[in-house]
């Protein structure tokens, strides 16, 4: 019998979590199918339920069920604890495990696919919102030689570095306090959503310097507004699509004990 995995957002139509796993499930010869669900705003939990009572398997979780996945779930890996969200579920008997992968899938696309190492680099992180705190231990692991957090709203970077300052080098600073060039600045803020541009000084860009964006453009090739301003200041820059198919792949892995080759994939959904 199949197996039927979804992606559960509000909104969904548009994500690309079905075709990335598609191509997964072909590549590794796993028999699965996974589908795009609309739960209600005020509905996570019951869709939840209604999909393990017709036989789901898993699910990922998106935009905006992060937190309630969160706390749906009965039990949790240390990296969904570190990050305080939850992006993958497993459902086994009455267990409801709960997986964040976008941390190790940023880290993968920066590391592998891009080939930027970020062992003893100066990271720069914008944001301090679900998106920035999910991928912070997963960072720190990296063993950079500093990573600082600047947000606008200058305590949540606070109480982010507090939180994790057992787990390496890290420091908060506001927006305007923020000095010197990074190796690598990568934009967790939800601005680009609004082609909004973080208010932060171009010399943050060092010479060589690598910026990534978690975000992507949905309908378009373009680049983001954070991209252009980092590329105009000499950054090399990168979106945040393949940090969508990373995080996937390590979804995948976690259901079906096979992590797919991402390489293709990845080019498949750029073309
Ligand atoms: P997410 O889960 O996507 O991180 P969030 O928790 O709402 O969403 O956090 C959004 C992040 O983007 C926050 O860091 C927010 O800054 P504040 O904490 O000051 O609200 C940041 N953000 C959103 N719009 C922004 C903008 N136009 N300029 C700078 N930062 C912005």
């Amino acid at each position: 019998m199949t197996d039927i995995y979804a992606v559960i957002g509000n909104p969904i139509a548009h994500s690309r979590s079905p075709e990335i796993h598609a191509r997964f499930a072909a590549q590794t010869g796993q028999d699965i199918d996974y589908r795009r669900l609309l739960a209600p705003l005020d509905g996570f939990a019951q869709t939840v339920a209604a999909f393990i009572a017709a036989g789901g398997k898993g699910a990922n979780v998106t935009v905006p069920f992060k937190l309630e996945a969160f706390a749906l779930a009965t039990r949790l890996s240390a990296r969904a604890q570190a990050a305080g969200a939850v992006n993958t579920l497993k459902f086994d008997g009455d267990t409801i495990f709960g997986d964040n992968t976008d941390g190790v899938g940023l880290v993968a696309d920066i590391v592998c696919n891009a080939g930027v190492a970020l062992a003893g680099r100066r990271i720069l992180l914008l944001g301090a919102g679900g998106a920035a705190r999910g991928v912070i231990l997963p960072l720190l692991q990296q063993a950079p030689g500093e990573l600082v957090i600047a947000n606008r709203t200058a305590a949540k970077a606070v109480a982010l570095a507090q939180q994790f300052a057992a787990e390496g080098p890290i420091l908060a600073r506001d927006f305007a306090a923020v000095a010197g060039s990074f190796d690598i600045v990568i934009n967790a803020t939800a601005a680009s959503l609004s082609a909004a541009l973080p208010p932060i000084a171009p010399s943050v860009f060092g010479r060589a310097g690598f910026a990534y964006d978690m975000m992507y453009m949905m309908h378009s090739k373009e680049p983001t507004v954070f991209m252009r301003f980092a590329a105009q200041h000499g950054a090399r820059v990168r979106d945040g699509l393949g940090m969508l198919v990373e995080q996937a792949a390590e979804s995948f892995l976690l259901w079906r004990g096979v992590r797919p080759a991402t390489a293709d994939v990845l080019a498949q959904l750029r073309a």
